[in-house]
């Protein structure tokens, strides 16, 4: 059987990586996470692509000698044209154009947002038969993103619910960054958590219509928790750190699930995927599981390799585009932002 080659190029925010796909079985997936912002709290833009630039070249060439091939083999490389940072975007736009000129192979363009649906696609093997069938739910959450999509299709996806203002990691890192846990907070917080009470402290629930998401007033409401305590108590987040992380995974999980839950019966779906970083959270992965036992649902947990940004996203979405010849041409621009 003849085999397409993808060559898949991440480079939307803070993580450089490539990838090589082989009729959607994976050869290879090189991620450089770029370390230089945890002292400044947050993803700064300008080290971001300054970074990019060091890392591409290296981490392409790793990912086309892990997956053992030649680069003369691929067949069309795709990349991460929005949302995302700009100047994090151009470098891996620019690096594509070179590539796909240099090599006279097709250029394939990805939303970001569709590849982190998209990579519960990708096969560990050729008899990995894993993948979800349409339709289905897919819970994407992540540091800029908190969204319910129905997916009818590989390009069919319709946005149905969305956070009206944070997302979900952002919840996290925001709360986690007042409890003085360094950036990103997401994954310290996930692991306090485990030694906490998550029903030791309650905080307000939002009450919006509809699928969509709102997690300011949980974050207000965290901050204005921890003030009223430190006043009486200067220690009471050293004191108190396991019960208030569980606490506050606690909210957002159940925040998450319940609108999830209720899309899920009333569009009388039970196939249910989670994305995105937030996905990697293990009360996230729990709720998905007990849901499953409860509501019969089938569940696709992403393997931890695909919950961050990575490149194997990419290159199974370019895959099924390349497959219905979408391409695009060399004076593609990036963008920053981009629905579905
Ligand atoms: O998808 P992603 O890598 O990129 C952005 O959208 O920026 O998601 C990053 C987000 C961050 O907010 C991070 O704190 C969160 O995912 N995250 C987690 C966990 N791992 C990553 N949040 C909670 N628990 C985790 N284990």
């Amino acid at each position: 059987m003849k085999k397409t080659i993808i060559l898949g190029i991440e480079s939307s925010c803070d993580d450089t990586s490539a990838a090589v796909i082989s009729n959607g079985v994976i050869l290879s997936n090189v991620i450089a996470s770029q370390k230089v912002h945890e002292a400044y709290g947050g993803v700064v833009p300008e080290l971001a692509s300054r970074c990019h630039q060091q890392n591409i070249v290296p981490v392409v060439s790793e990912a086309i000698k892990r997956a053992g091939i030649d680069k003369s083999q691929i067949n069309a490389v795709a990349f991460t044209r929005g949302p995302g940072l700009m100047g994090s975007l151009l470098v891996g736009t620019s690096f594509a154009k070179g590539f796909s000129s240099a090599l006279r192979i097709p250029m394939v363009d990805v939303n970001h947002l569709q590849a982190h649906v998209l990579a519960h696609f990708i096969k560990e093997s050729e008899d990995d038969n894993s993948q979800p069938s349409f339709p289905f739910l897919c819970l994407l959450v992540s540091g800029g993103n908190s969204q319910i999509i129905k997916v009818s299709s590989y390009d069919k996806m319709e946005v149905i619910g969305q956070t009206i203002d944070d997302a979900a990691g952002e919840a996290f890192d925001k709360c986690a960054k007042v409890m003085g846990l360094g950036y990103p907070g997401g994954p310290v917080v996930d692991r306090l958590a485990k030694d906490g009470d998550p029903k030791r402290f309650k905080f307000n629930k939002p009450h919006i219509p509809g699928y969509n998401y709102s997690f300011s007033g949980l974050k207000t409401s965290f901050l204005y928790m921890l003030r009223d305590n430190l006043k009486d108590n200067p220690n009471f987040i050293e004191e108190n750190k396991n019960d208030l992380c569980a606490s506050l995974q606690f909210t957002i999980v159940e925040i998450l699930m319940d609108k999830l839950r209720k899309a899920a019966k009333d569009l009388n779906i039970k196939e249910l995927a989670v994305a995105g970083g937030v996905s990697a959270n293990s009360a996230v992965r729990a709720a998905f599981e007990e849901h499953s036992k409860k509501y019969g649902w089938k569940i696709h947990l992403p393997k931890f390799a695909f919950t961050t940004d990575n490149a194997a996203m990419v290159a199974i979405t370019g895959y099924y585009k390349y497959l219905d010849g979408e391409f695009c041409s060399q004076d593609a621009a990036p963008f920053a932002r981009v629905e579905l």
